[in-house]
């Protein structure tokens, strides 16, 4: 069983494939932490959850006076604030009393096959019941009636595992939530380097990392979203780990709104790890007998250092968290008309970018931003979601049916979320988007959000959508998000549950995304926020692809694709090759084939050896689309630790096949220049395709390839391909 309880020493072990996680009830029902790191067989850990006690005037529970405990220095399952233990907390009730001190103590436990739905969350789920075990463990706060319930599933054939709380009011008074993280981990040393995505739009998701400090450190959001500055990411790599070895820890929270994940060092250097909703700007009142649901965090451990780690996370996430029809079919490689027209385009336009995409054998034209209403730039229609028949002659349908003439699969962007104050809409319902009464409404892009907590707004998009859906031939749907949230209010929520806005809006956005997901099951997702500014497993489980940026320059990329795959699958990343600037065609097809690849550009500029070029990508775009989708990600050489040149390869789970991509950035005169290729099968001999050349996986691992004689100036690149010969 991957999920035992020993009811005499009172020990829970929770194992994965290479994982252990190990805690207990001790004496007054406290649930101390035990162990969370490689797998071991037993759980024999005599006094894992002592600490030094005397920091300095650490409180004792008055019934333990005879022992060294105190709430102040022990692991926890869960981190309480304010009754003994002065870390950081997941967990703040405040009661009728209108005090904050929270106390959970254990009750009882379950222990089943599969995983339940959150009610309302995106989390991921198990395929079949064999696939996961999940242990509920319930707690009660005796004093405020808070039943918390904190809920493990343990995925077996992978080292993974998730987390999340359940509160729910047993008292006959009603309490306030102030903190509701989704896990708190206290791992007993500092010994650690901490990895973050930052950023900003058109640069997300760049690898940082410093080494763990005495105190707080860690990365939130207050932007409405799980935004561009900080993806919902961290991980822990012991120092004298690396790419492919030592103890990483992985934590990715399932949510697409204000989050906050941070680490506390204490005295004794224990870790305290956290991650949940951004407790800053939210609090939930909960009645007699209601329930709150936290977001899920996923919990990733591998003694493969970040590489085993990120390949446990890609394999998770299209195995268990990406749905649909499209989570395993071949995604239709597209062109989207953005970067090629902007807002100047027309239903002739169009259908040009259409007649060449199908003479290089493109599968659909996916039309952008600046169909509907009479928007012919930002500044005005978002929320009139009727065709603009000023642009499209004869409307959607009579364009539809002319692409659909050439073979082409069709796609729509749509902003579903926004409202332009220059709308029919707005000038309709000015109380419809987010404000407060009295309060300048701040523009962002020259737009507004709307209420995504109101069930008549979202009424009104989802029938104003979902009447273009019937009524036309639509294979796809860009959902975009364009500015972050400020003045948050509604003009229906009363005043003491106005702090409950952000987690309410996402609550909504996703109850509408979900709407359209089961009526408009065919259709296939690709989520957007300016590129990516949500770029989130909570997004994810709505949308099998993500525009991972606004960015589309190759060499730029290398940043955000490196960053992204700490814990995202190709299969998410939306990445096109377009006319932009630097690098020839063929780096940037390099680039871009580390993820769903597309074209975005105006081909009416391309000559015809570019158009030549492009019919060769197209079938190499076929030919490799298994080995990048599924294939598992071996970074060789990432940018966050060499400026210069980057370098990655997949292999095909089966290891029969592999290709090693190199990219450099900036020429430098650095000497001799071999790579060592991972994940290959040492007995198996491998051909290279481009240069004929055979060579054992043992060698290609052991002694690598001399790549000296290849190009190394700014922006050259290329890619072999290896397959296995018998
Ligand atoms: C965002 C997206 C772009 C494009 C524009 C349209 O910035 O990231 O890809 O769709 O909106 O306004």
């Amino acid at each position: 069983m991957p999920i035992i309880f020993d009811s005499e020493k009172k020990i829970f072990k929770l194992d994965t494939l290479n994982s252990s996680y190990i805690f207990k009830i001790y004496r007054e029902n406290y649930l101390v932490h035990l162990y969370y790191g490689a797998k071991i067989p037993d759980y024999n850990l005599t006094d894992f959850e002592k600490r030094n006690m005397y920091a300095s005037f650490s409180p004792s529970n008055c019934n333990m006076t005879d022992c060294d405990f105190s709430a102040d220095t022990y692991p926890f399952e869960i981190g309480c604030n304010g009754a003994g233990d002065m870390r950081i907390s997941a967990l703040q009730i405040r009661g009728s009393s209108g005090c904050a001190a929270t106390d959970v103590r254990y009750v009882s436990h379950k222990i089943y096959s599969g995983k339940r739905a959150l009610e309302g969350l995106p989390a991921l789920y198990a395929n079949t019941d064999d696939e996961c075990t999940t242990l509920e463990v319930e707690t009660l706060d005796k004093v405020t009636g808070a039943k918390v319930t904190l809920i493990y599933t343990v995925f077996e054939k992978l080292s993974a595992m998730t987390r999340s709380l359940v509160i729910e009011n047993t008292s006959d008074k009603s309490f306030e939530i102030e903190r509701a993280l989704s896990f708190s981990l206290d791992l007993p040393t500092k010994d650690f380097e901490l990895y973050t995505l930052y950023g900003r739009h058109n640069k997300e998701r760049v690898v940082e990392k410093r080494p763990l400090a005495h105190g707080l450190q860690g990365i939130h959001s207050k932007r409405g979203s799980s935004s561009h500055q900080h993806n919902p990411f961290m991980a822990l790599l012991k120092l004298d780990g690396g790419e492919e070895h030592g103890d990483a820890y992985g934590f990715n929270l399932v949510y697409s709104c204000n989050f906050t994940s941070q680490v506390e060092v204490d005295y004794n250097c224990s870790s305290r790890v956290t991650m949940g909703i951004n407790p800053d700007d939210f609090g939930w009142t909960l009645a007699p007998s209601e329930k709150f649901y936290t977001p899920e965090a996923v919990l990733v451990y591998s003694d493969e250092g970040l590489g085993g780690m990120s390949r446990t996370f890609h394999k998770l996430y299209n195995t268990n968290l990406v749905r649909g029809p499209w989570k395993n079919k071949k995604r239709p490689l597209l062109i989207n008309n953005w970067e090629g027209t902007y807002f100047d385009f027309t239903d002739d336009k169009l259908f040009d970018i259409a007649k060449w995409a199908k003479s290089v054998g493109i599968e659909m034209l996916v039309m952008d931003d600046g169909w509907f209403g009479v928007r012919n730039c930002d500044n005005c229609s978002l929320g009139d979601w009727y065709v603009n028949e000023n642009k499209l002659k004869g409307g959607l349908s009579k364009l539809i049916e002319r692409i659909k003439g050439l073979g082409l699969k069709f796609g729509i962007w749509y902003e579903p979320e926004m409202i332009s104050p220059d709308s029919d809409l707005y000038r309709a319902h000015p109380d419809w988007c987010i404000h407060v009464e009295g309060r300048e409404r701040s523009i962002g892009r020259q737009q507004y959000v709307l209420d995504m907590t109101r069930a008549d707004v979202r009424d009104n998009i989802f029938n104003q959508m979902s009447e273009v859906f019937a009524n036309n031939d639509i294979d796809y749907i860009k959902w975009d998000f364009n500015r972050n949230i400020s003045e948050a209010g509604s003009a229906i929520l009363p005043p003491e549950k106005q702090k409950e806005f952000f987690h309410r809006y996402i609550l909504g956005t996703y109850e509408l995304m979900d709407r359209f997901v089961k009526a408009f099951p065919h259709l296939l997702f690709e989520n957007c926020s300016g590129g990516g500014g949500r770029y989130d497993p909570g997004m994810m489980y709505f949308s099998p692809q993500i525009w991972c940026s606004d960015n589309t320059d190759a060499l730029e990329r290398l940043d955000i694709q490196f960053g992204s795959s700490l814990c995202y699958p190709a299969s998410v990343q939306g990445a096109h090759v377009s006319a932009s600037r630097r690098t020839s065609y063929e780096t940037k097809r390099n680039v871009a084939m580390w993820g769903s690849f597309g074209y975005e550009l105006d081909p009416a500029k391309l000559d015809d050896e570019t158009n030549e070029i492009v019919k060769q990508q197209v079938a190499d775009y076929h030919k490799y689309y298994d080995l990048i989708h599924y294939g598992e990600l071996y970074r060789l050489i990432s940018p966050h630790n060499d400026p210069y040149k980057c370098a990655w390869e997949f292999v095909s789970e089966d290891k029969t096949q592999a290709m090693l991509t190199v990219v450099f950035r900036h020429y430098i005169e650095k000497g001799n220049f071999f790579i060592k290729l991972r994940g290959l099968c040492a007995d198996k001999y491998y051909k290279c395709e481009e240069t004929e050349q055979i060579y054992s996986g043992a060698l290609l691992m052991k002694a690598g390839l001399n790549l000296n004689d290849y190009d190394d100036y700014d922006g050259e690149s290329y890619a072999l391909h290896f397959s296995e010969v018998k």
